[in-house]
């Protein structure tokens, strides 16, 4: 299968920048440095790289939003999105920590192809051995006169999940509490300090050095249909071998499951995550769906960040949703009420249903719920909670009712 970012895993010491030049590394920071800035937009469009961070978002079309110097002069910014939060994500932590250089060459290309001086990596407060290789690495890269063009500060934030949200991470960024900001203005019009900023993804940025080496149009050809190159999954739960796999965009899920060796010995598919635990999950009837941002959304849940988790038939629906509204409880900012109050709610349904004195409401309950704070609040954590509940319930009724003394009525 065609790799792009994990390429040259198997080097020992791809994290150093004499290995990383060795192979290819800066030619296509090289590259772009001859070129406009607008004409690195251009093939970062023809491209067809799509947001990795989750909400898969074209990143050319982002780009093209941000004014031009000539109409808004002043500082402008491209900051990293290192914050990977989101529990079943793990592919930026390791693309950080095996090939830092590839992230900083993309991160300079975009800091030329948007004028920016100044450019941040916000980096998630558990990171510390990542925060030190990326250290090391800009250290590397600013001795070796890489930076000439663009600056770049490692900033860490302090384990919020709402931080990983772009809005939340900047007003972080500006030391205020984490709370998200109500678009428009969008962070490529009004971003950090109220100047255009660019917020993309580690995975995002880490393609760029070879769409800039290789053109847009060979990396759009490793995809599916307006979703260029390939995408990296973080697998795990009750797969052979956890870990993350590079395919192509658009391969099945199947394919993936392969590559992670397929369900442990002796059991059986129950579902998959696809994309973190906030994504509703596919079932065995979706093994041959094609995974990409678009053909994705068709089976009813998201690519997001590609956190794959696989559990087997030893699962209960009850208890994975209640896992997952209790970490989404916990993280809610509580800046909209719905969210606030709406997961605290949620958890409190689950925890009856599992302690045996569910009622029969309990079912209706949980869905007129979810559907009051889905759409009802500032950012998609508030989706996600009236979401996940929902999901597990509509795919696994028998699981809530089996629980629930006088479930079989509803
Ligand atoms: C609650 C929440 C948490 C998020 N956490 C992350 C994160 O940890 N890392 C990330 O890259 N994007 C995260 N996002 C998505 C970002 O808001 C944003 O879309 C992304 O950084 C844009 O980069 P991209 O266009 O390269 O994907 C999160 C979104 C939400 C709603």
């Amino acid at each position: 299968m065609t790799k792009i970012l994990t390429k040259h895993f198997d080097e020992p010491k791809l994290h150093e920048l004499e290995t990383y030049r060795r192979l290819d590394g800066y030619k296509g920071l090289a590259k772009a440095l001859t070129m406009a800035p607008a004409e690195v937009t251009a093939e970062v469009l023809k491209s067809n790289l799509r947001g990795l961070g989750g909400a898969g978002f074209p990143t050319g079309a982002k780009w093209g939003t941000v004014p031009p110097v000539d109409k808004v002069p002043g500082p402008r910014y491209v900051v990293v999105n290192c914050d990977e939060s989101e529990p079943g994500c793990f592919k930026d932590r390791v693309l950080v920590t095996r090939a830092p250089h590839q992230l900083i060459e993309g991160l300079l290309i975009a800091a030329h192809a948007l004028g920016a001086k100044e450019t941040y990596i916000f980096i998630r407060g558990e990171y510390q051995n990542q925060y030190d290789v990326l250290r090391r690495a800009i250290d590397e890269a600013n001795a070796a006169g890489l930076t000439k063009h663009a600056s770049i500060d490692l900033m860490r934030g302090a384990g919020a999940y709402i931080s990983g949200l772009d809005t939340a991470l900047l007003e972080t960024m500006e030391g205020k509490k984490a709370w998200p900001r109500q678009p428009p203005p969008f962070p490529t019009v009004a971003g950090l300090m109220g100047k255009p900023t660019v917020v993309n993804n580690v995975e995002t940025l880490s393609m760029l050095p070879f769409i800039l080496r290789e053109g847009g149009e060979a990396f759009a050809k490793i995809g599916s249909p307006k979703n260029g190159g390939t995408v990296v999954f973080s697998v795990s739960g009750h797969v052979r071998n956890p870990g993350i796999y590079e395919v192509p965009m658009g391969s099945t899920l199947r394919a993936v499951l392969a590559e992670a060796g397929g369900v442990r010995e002796g059991h059986k598919l129950k579902c998959v995550i696809p994309g973190g635990t906030s994504m509703p999950p596919l079932m065995e009837k979706d093994l041959d769906l094609k995974l990409d941002f678009d053909q994705i959304r068709a089976a009813g849940t998201f690519l997001g960040a590609g956190g794959m988790i696989v559990l087997d038939e030893t699962a209960d629906a009850v208890d994975v949703a209640h896992n997952i509204e209790r970490f989404l409880a916990h993280e809610s900012c509580g800046q909209c009420t719905p969210c606030r109050e709406g997961a605290v709610w949620t958890v409190e349904i689950l925890e009856r249903v599992m302690s045996g004195g569910g009622v029969s409401e309990d079912i209706p309950n949980l869905t007129r719920l979810g559907e009051n704070v889905t759409g009802k609040t500032i950012c998609a954590l508030g989706d996600t909670v009236g979401m996940v509940s929902r999901a597990y319930l509509q795919r696994f009724p028998e699981d809530f009712k089996k629980r629930i003394p006088d479930g079989q009525k509803s």
